[in-house]
């Protein structure tokens, strides 16, 4: 099988002969049982920024093969939109999926399809590593945070009425369930990832009940992983802190809506979500993502940055166990940008999405 993946990459690529000599010898060194991955390609710059993972992937002899989907919603016998069944044929296989991004239509009749997969897959931890790229040069140099967001209720539960003409209620639904769920990924990613300090991020001081139980939830779990260091902040108290000295924080758990503005902030500290990963971990399966738009301003034109979804692809090699070529990748990815030669539009250079593709590959090679 893993033969069959190598000739039917070297047939389609454009490496030279000592690169392709070179593809054959990892594959045989680090071939090990190839593993079906659900991927969707997405819209916009997506299958773009897809292709060019899948590049560096096969570059780096990594045990992948890929089962693409379309997620174009499908109209039912209701009349409704709804996610195609070959998704959920193709994840309940696979149990973990790589998403390019999706775009919303405005007024089309049918929900986001980013929050349609979370809820299918309940998947209910968003997690967010944001971490200083050397040489990207942007305000903050030693950011390294790492955000995880209750992903399934909370805020955006979807519980909205009309309560009487001018008054609507939405209401933020908090569950012992979800909330013990997330803090127990929270400890749990803390020790896999060799990380000291825990935060939980609440306002337990106004919303006394719904914040309140959350931060129960945290305690009752930080009481069982002693080995982790935690603490507890109020958010406003967090997004000051953050912006004077982000270096203080660590691992971060924190409600839905919450965790939807804080990991875009510390986003922003890192030079944006053009370089930030991300990774939907759910208990049937998990799905890892670039967590930009569709990005429909340059889709087509070969100036994509693919450097979010590469490193969520690497996120997702971690949760595999396939932890040699993630470092691999990362480390091949993460020097093209601080030599700072062949950058796209975005990150301050002229390269098109291609060249930035091929040097990557390159490196990935010679790091055997
Ligand atoms: P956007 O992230 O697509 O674009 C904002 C700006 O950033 C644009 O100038 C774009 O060219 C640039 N940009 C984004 N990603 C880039 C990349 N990888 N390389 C280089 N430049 C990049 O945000 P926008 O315009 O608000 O949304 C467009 C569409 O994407 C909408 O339909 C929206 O709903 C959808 N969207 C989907 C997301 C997802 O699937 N996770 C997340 C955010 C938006």
């Amino acid at each position: 099988m893993a033969c069959k993946f190598v000739k039917s990459f070297l047939l389609k690529s454009s490496f030279s002969p000592v690169l392709k000599k070179s593809l054959v010898t990892s594959q045989r060194l680090f071939s090990s049982e190839v593993r079906t991955v659900t991927l969707i390609p997405g819209d916009g710059i997506g299958p773009e920024i897809s292709a060019a993972v899948q590049k560096i992937f096969e570059a780096s002899g990594t045990p992948i093969a890929w089962d693409p989907v379309d997620v174009t919603p499908v109209k039912g016998p209701d009349g409704n939109f709804r996610l195609p069944q070959k998704i959920f044929d193709s994840m309940a296989k696979t149990k973990i999926g790589l998403k390019g991004p999706l775009e919303t239509p405005i007024g089309k009749g049918h929900q986001s399809l980013n929050l349609a997969l979370r809820k299918a897959f309940s998947l209910y931890a968003n997690v967010r590593p944001c971490r200083s790229i050397e040489g990207y040069k942007t305000p903050y140099d030693d950011v390294d945070i790492v955000t995880i967001r209750e992903n399934t209720e909370g805020e955006y539960s979807g519980i909205e009425h009309i309560i009487v003409d001018g008054v609507v209620q939405s209401i933020k639904l908090i569950t012992e369930t979800a909330s013990m769920r997330v803090a127990e990924y929270a400890f749990k990613y803390a020790r896999d990832n060799k990380r000291k300090t825990v935060t939980a991020v609440h306002k337990a001081n106004i919303m006394r009940m719904s914040d309140g139980l959350f931060l129960k939830c945290c305690r009752e779990v930080a009481a069982k992983n002693k080995d982790i260091k935690f603490t507890e902040m109020y958010l406003d108290t967090v997004c000051l802190n953050m912006v004077q000295d982000p270096s203080q924080y660590d691992v971060l758990v924190m409600p839905n809506l919450y965790g939807d503005i804080l990991s875009d902030l510390c986003a922003g500290l890192i030079g944006g979500l053009g370089v930030t990963p991300s990774g939907n971990i759910g208990s049937e399966g998990a799905i890892f993502e670039s967590v930009h738009g569709t990005a429909p301003d340059i889709a087509g034109e070969d100036k994509a940055n693919p450097t979010a979804l590469l490193l969520s692809a690497v996120m997702m090699l971690r949760h595999m166990e396939l932890g040699e070529h993630a470092n691999r990748i990362q480390k091949s990815a993460l020097e093209v940008i601080s030599e700072g030669k062949v950058l796209t539009g975005d990150l301050g250079g002229k390269a098109k999405c291609s060249e930035f593709t091929d040097e990557i590959c390159e490196k990935v090679v010679s790091s055997k």
